[in-house]
């Protein structure tokens, strides 16, 4: 538990850099990460950026594989997660672009796109370690309430919850937010060798409560979260008022 969002940024970015400098990575293993958008992650980002042109960090053997996609709007799109990667890390970084993975939900053949990502995972051995945040649904990518917690990557279509929500990024209005979306699942998050989720602020409470103290439940899926072997969640204070 940090005081604030900055403490977290500085603790997440810390604790990266050492996971990804402490890596051997080879061609066969690259150090492999898995991303999230959103709020949480932003001061975060912001930090490896930081650190990365001060020289604490190289991305350059770190190959990405983000969480999920919007369905209907295109890559260019200020509220795609393409958009806000490029934005917010990646072209700030020294990554090689051929290492950066994004569901392409702009292709004709959505199942058989799920189906390549997946198999890309694997092919570069796995997730290493997947970087996330919770919905205040207790969603985790977009594997909204009710999702099969061995679910892998695959189509979904939005809750109320999640589109209200989301409806910030598109001029308060919910009729703009796309109602489906390409994810990651829940079993291929927890098939990462760690899992490092960041909570921040009240909003959260509930959400947090449900997650680490009520029941591994499929209606609050980051709550398989307490299955995983090696899961770290760090939060705020304000995101802990309901424990
Ligand atoms: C979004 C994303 C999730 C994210 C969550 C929380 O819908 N698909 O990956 O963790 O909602 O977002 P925020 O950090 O803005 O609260």
């Amino acid at each position: 538990i940090k005081q604030d969002g900055n403490d977290i940024a500085h603790w997440t970015s810390d604790y990266l850099i050492k996971k990804i400098n402490d890596f051997r990575p080879t061609t066969e293993k690259p150090f492999v990460l898995g991303l999230p958008t959103g709020s949480s992650p932003i001061a975060t980002y912001n930090e490896l950026v930081r650190r990365n042109k001060s020289g604490d960090i190289s991305f350059r053997h770190v190959i990405t594989f983000n969480m999920d996609e919007y369905i209907g709007i295109p890559e260019n799109h200020p509220e795609s997660y393409h958009f806000f990667m490029y934005e917010n890390l990646f072209r700030h970084i020294d990554i090689p672009i051929e290492n950066i993975n994004i569901l392409n939900s702009n292709t004709d053949d959505l199942e058989k796109e799920c189906i390549e990502y997946e198999k890309k995972i694997m092919k570069y051995g796995g997730i290493e370690l997947f970087l996330g945040g919770i919905g205040m649904d207790g969603h985790i990518a977009f594997n909204e309430p009710g999702s099969s917690l061995t679910s892998r990557t695959r189509i979904k279509t939005l809750c109320y919850d999640t589109i209200q929500a989301n409806s910030r990024f598109f001029e308060n209005d919910a009729s703009q937010v796309p109602t489906e979306v390409l994810t990651v699942g829940v079993g291929t998050i927890m098939d990462a060798r760690e899992v490092l989720i960041v909570v921040s602020g009240y909003h959260k409470a509930r959400a947090l409560r449900e997650v680490l103290e009520g029941s591994v439940n499929h209606m609050w899926p980051a709550s398989i979260l307490q299955m995983h072997p090696k899961c770290v969640l760090i939060c705020d204070e304000p995101a802990t008022m309901e424990l």
